[in-house]
């Protein structure tokens, strides 16, 4: 598996000139064949060659440590592989994937856009998560989006993949000092929106479709918004508000900041609702009776609660 998935190549794209330079990266969905990888480096970086840095300072206003820090020797080379199996990880790693997308697919930006950040995340980890009850290594957290957003398998958590991504988050989260858990309140604002799944579809066809698909199956230009080959019902990108916080800020990919609140929850309640893989054990999620609203799928410890406490809504 080493040596597939390349550091080096990707950083001749469009990536991270998050100004003006927003062209969708083609290539992840051609075939997943050893060697098809760089064909698709190639691609993408004809596709970049006409947004590259210029006369820019590198990285300027971007999240994140600058990747001059990035040192060379093991370590950098560790780092790299890791930013690749982000970028690139059905290709790499295709045991481990289910599915048509990437980690950069949901964490834009080689994980350094704003919605979706993995700056700074490696310091705020092990954390205690509602969603198993446990407190979590970033492993942990890791294979979580494994098994749903990829609908895919865990990585052994000692083995060279898991420790190259790793090195990467670490790496993104240099200069980020370390920080106490907070309550996250980030989503709450979706609570006084009530969705309009019948506006939604429209809006998705008006503004995504040409992109992601008219069926949601995804296109050259982007990746599966639902069916056989997009993340699984358990993953967090299936919760409403969650898509709605990304859409919001995210989409659409070359104008993003253009829908207005109500229409992000609108096109994110109806692709959440649309057929999806499912995921084993889902029932077991928030064991300890917490599940946020926008949840759905029911939970046996939220149902065992709602029992033994008659007159509580659910
Ligand atoms: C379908 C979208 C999607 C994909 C694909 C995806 N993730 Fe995530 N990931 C999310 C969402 C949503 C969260 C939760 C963000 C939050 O809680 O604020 C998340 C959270 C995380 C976190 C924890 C962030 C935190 O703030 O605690 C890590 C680490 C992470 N993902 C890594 C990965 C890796 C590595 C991959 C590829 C193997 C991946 N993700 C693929 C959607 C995705
Ligand atoms: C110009 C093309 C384009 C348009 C229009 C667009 N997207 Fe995307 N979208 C993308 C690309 C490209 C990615 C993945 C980025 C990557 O892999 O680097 C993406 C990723 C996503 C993701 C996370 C990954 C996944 O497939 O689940 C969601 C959710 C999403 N888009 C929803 C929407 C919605 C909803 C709209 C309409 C409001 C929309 N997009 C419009 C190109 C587009």
């Amino acid at each position: 598996m080493r040596g597939r998935a390349r550091g080096g190549r990707y950083r001749e794209g469009c990536r991270l000139n998050g100004k003006g330079c927003r062209t969708p990266s083609p290539g992840y969905n051609l075939p997943v064949k050893r060697g098809t990888l760089f064909f698709s480096l190639l691609i993408l970086s004809a596709v970049g060659a006409g947004c590259r840095r210029g006369a820019a300072p590198p990285q300027a206003g971007i999240p994140g440590p600058p990747d001059s820090l990035i040192p060379s020797g093991p370590l950098g080379a560790a780092i790299q592989r890791g930013r690749a199996l982000l970028m690139a990880t059905r290709d790499s790693l295709p045991r481990h994937v289910g599915n048509a997308l990437r980690c950069a697919s949901c964490h834009l930006d080689e994980g350094r856009r704003a919605t979706g950040s993995l700056v700074g995340v490696y310091g705020r980890y092990p954390s205690y998560r509602p969603r198993s009850g446990l407190v979590e290594t970033i492993e942990y957290r890791v294979n979580d989006c494994f098994k749903r957003s990829m609908n895919g398998a865990a990585l052994d958590p000692a083995g060279d993949d898991m420790r190259d991504i790793v090195a990467y988050l670490a790496f993104l989260s240099w200069g980020s000092a370390p920080a106490p858990p907070q309550a996250n309140t980030r989503l709450q604002k979706w609570a006084a929106f009530a969705p309009d799944t019948v506006a939604g579809a429209a809006l998705y066809g008006a503004t995504c479709a040409k992109c992601h698909g008219p069926a949601g199956q995804g296109t050259t230009v982007a990746p599966p918004l639902w069916g056989s080959k997009s993340y699984n019902v358990g993953a967090g990108m299936a919760r409403v508000r969650t898509a709605a916080e990304f859409i919001r800020n995210n989409m659409p990919f070359d104008q993003p900041g253009t829908l207005t609140n109500q229409q992000a929850i609108d096109v994110a309640a109806f692709v959440s609702a649309r057929p999806r893989p499912d995921y084993r054990g889902k029932e077991l999620d928030w064991p300890n009776g917490d599940p946020p609203p926008d949840v759905a799928y029911p939970t046996a410890a939220a149902q065992r609660k709602a029992h033994s406490a008659p007159g509580r809504s659910p």
